[in-house]
């Protein structure tokens, strides 16, 4: 039987209040803030006690959340022998990378355990619980990045899970990494590494829809020459020696491919670093010890949308 609806008096709204008009030329073209270059110091997941360490740029980006880039939110996270830390956010994808020391991490989505050097990416969830193996000693360091940054920004919550939770063991990321670096002509290429891909992605190749992860050997003695992107990368070095640096900057020698009055990042094993977006970058190893970097990107989503624009020199 047709429901009859009750007839309803409404005031008259006035939807013509944020009205804004801009002169096309004035205005199509706005000034955002830049990305900044900024360094997060490992020396924080060293002292101190278990807590979230986050990254945060908000102020420089105009975010109105915290923010380490227009997408993303990078984190460290200390938690001491036997204790415990819940991250919960509004996020798709969350990437952890075990810094340091040996735990567990549960969710919705299961439970399992992890030691240093393993990676593993996390969908849309309710609260997970990282808890540290109760061994003395074992000061655990996870580097966090996730997209909630940009949920916020679309003023959105996840509703579904877009891939499975997906783990990258340690010594599987060092079988693969070796087997690439060791291919004939690896030395010439732009990067030597692995793209971590996921099953969920055969488009884009990425670990997440909106994540990118490279793990990229920088060999004692090499320079790895320029490239830019326009995904913004949350740089985090895992292992180098002084005198292993990455140079960051807006001009470019082509005839040197070399970075003009760049900004010198320097490898600090457990520090991270904003390389930002459409940038020329390239790594220098000066030292006799070969380094590895972990750079995670908003290149899913970039890619996905088209815009990841990735040139090299
Ligand atoms: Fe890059």
């Amino acid at each position: 039987m047709p429901r009859t609806l009750k007839p309803r008096t409404r005031k008259a709204a006035d939807w013509t209040a944020d009205v804004r008009f801009y002169e096309y030329t004035k205005a199509a073209d706005p000034k955002m803030p830049a990305v900044p270059f900024a360094v997060l110091s490992s020396e924080l997941t060293e002292v101190g006690k278990t807590r979230i360490i986050p990254f945060d740029l908000s102020a420089q980006l105009q975010c109105d959340g915290p923010a380490t880039t227009p997408n993303l939110m990078a984190s460290f996270v200390r938690i001491a022998a036997g204790e415990k830390v819940r991250t919960d956010v509004d996020a798709t994808s969350q990437l952890f990378y075990i810094v340091r020391g040996k735990g567990r991490t549960s969710c919705e989505h299961g439970s399992i355990q992890w030691n240093e050097g393993d990676l593993f990416v996390l969908p849309a969830t309710g609260k997970v619980a990282h808890t540290a193996a109760a061994t003395p000693g074992n000061d655990v360091a996870i580097y966090w990045v996730h997209d909630e940054p940009l949920l916020h920004y679309l003023g959105v919550t996840p509703h579904e899970p877009r891939f499975k939770p997906t783990l990258f063991r340690k010594d599987r990321l060092t079988q693969e990494l070796t087997a690439v670096a060791s291919e004939p002509g690896a030395e010439n290429r732009n990067r030597r590494g692995i793209l971590l891909g996921n099953a969920a992605t055969p488009l884009t190749l990425t670990i997440s829809h909106t994540l990118w992860a490279l793990l990229n050997v920088l060999p004692a003695g090499v320079v790895q020459p320029p490239h830019r992107h326009n995904s913004v990368a949350l740089d985090l070095c895992i292992d180098a020696a002084p005198g292993t640096y990455t140079m960051i900057g807006a001009k470019l020698d082509r005839a040197k491919r070399a970075v003009i009055d760049g900004t010198r990042a320097e490898w600090v094993p457990g520090c991270a670093f904003v390389t930002p977006p459409g940038l020329w970058h390239s790594h220098h190893n000066e030292s006799t010890k070969d380094a590895l970097v972990l750079p995670i990107q908003d290149a899913g989503l970039c890619t996905y949308m088209r815009l990841l624009d990735i040139q090299f020199a």
